[in-house]
């Protein structure tokens, strides 16, 4: 029990120092603007600001999509910043699960191929992906829509197929931008419904931009940014 109190209690993202500038001309943007960040396994964050204020960009440069930084991000112990190109894609494809506002799905694919395809390119075989993509779409209520496509599918399905889909590798960390963004209220609360259980029973942590009062208050912690800052 004392090891998983301390596994449920050890820093899984550590940032230090992390900037983010883009060049435009002669002007320079800080998007993220020196920040200083832990996050501890297991818990819920909610990132809120206005627009602009530099949400994505955290999200995108703790889930490996965006390398252009300064500063040290750590999670589980591994500098980031120093995994080859390889090293990275297992990063983003294994240890973190991403869902996005658009839900990013293949049109041309099936819920059940769009959720295998994170375990085709981490190699595992047939039989296996489509166990485990099935098990992922019944865990999201959706056993009965495996074979249809993303414009066979609701708004809220779609954002289900999209957790399985970030689900699948068991990641550690979630990270949704805005997950509710396109959804009315009701379907946003079976999503949020859905992450929080996550949360709870699968102890993943979670990183979720949003907007949504209803979100930010299930969360353990809030993170209110403006001009790439985090202020409280
Ligand atoms: N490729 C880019 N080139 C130049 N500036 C950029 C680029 N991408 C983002 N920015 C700027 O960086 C800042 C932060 O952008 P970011 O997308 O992180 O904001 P956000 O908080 O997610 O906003 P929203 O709520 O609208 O999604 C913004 O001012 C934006 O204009
Ligand atoms: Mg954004």
């Amino acid at each position: 029990m004392v090891q998983q109190d301390n596994k449920t209690k050890r820093i899984i993202v550590k940032l230090k120092s992390v900037s983010r500038i883009y060049n435009l001309g002669n002007e320079n943007l800080a998007a993220l603007n020196e920040i200083n960040l832990n996050i501890m396994s297991g818990e819920f964050i909610a990132i809120r600001g206005p627009s602009g204020s530099g949400k994505s960009t955290l999200a995108n440069v703790i889930g490996g999509l965006d390398k252009s930084y300064s500063g040290t991000i750590i999670v589980d112990n591994e500098e980031i910043n120093k995994l080859n190109d390889r090293k990275l894609s297992e990063y983003r494809n294994k240890k973190i699960g991403f869902i996005f506002q658009t839900f990013n799905l293949i049109p041309t694919f099936t819920a059940l191929e769009n959720v295998m395809l994170p375990l085709i390119l981490s190699g595992v075989s047939p039989k296996i992906r489509k166990q485990r993509a099935y098990e992922c779409l019944r865990k999201v209520g959706l056993a009965n829509r495996i074979n249809h496509k993303p414009n066979e599918l609701s708004g809220g399905e779609r954002q289900r197929v999209s957790i399985a889909r970030a689900l699948v590798n068991n990641p550690e960390i979630i990270i949704a931008d805005e997950p509710t963004g396109n959804l009315d209220s009701k379907r946003s609360a079976e999503i949020i419904d859905i992450l929080k259980k996550l949360n709870t029973h699968l102890k993943i942590t979670l990183i979720v931009i949003t907007h949504d009062p209803t979100i930010a208050n299930k969360a353990d912690r809030i993170l209110n940014m403006h001009d790439g800052r985090i202020s409280r």
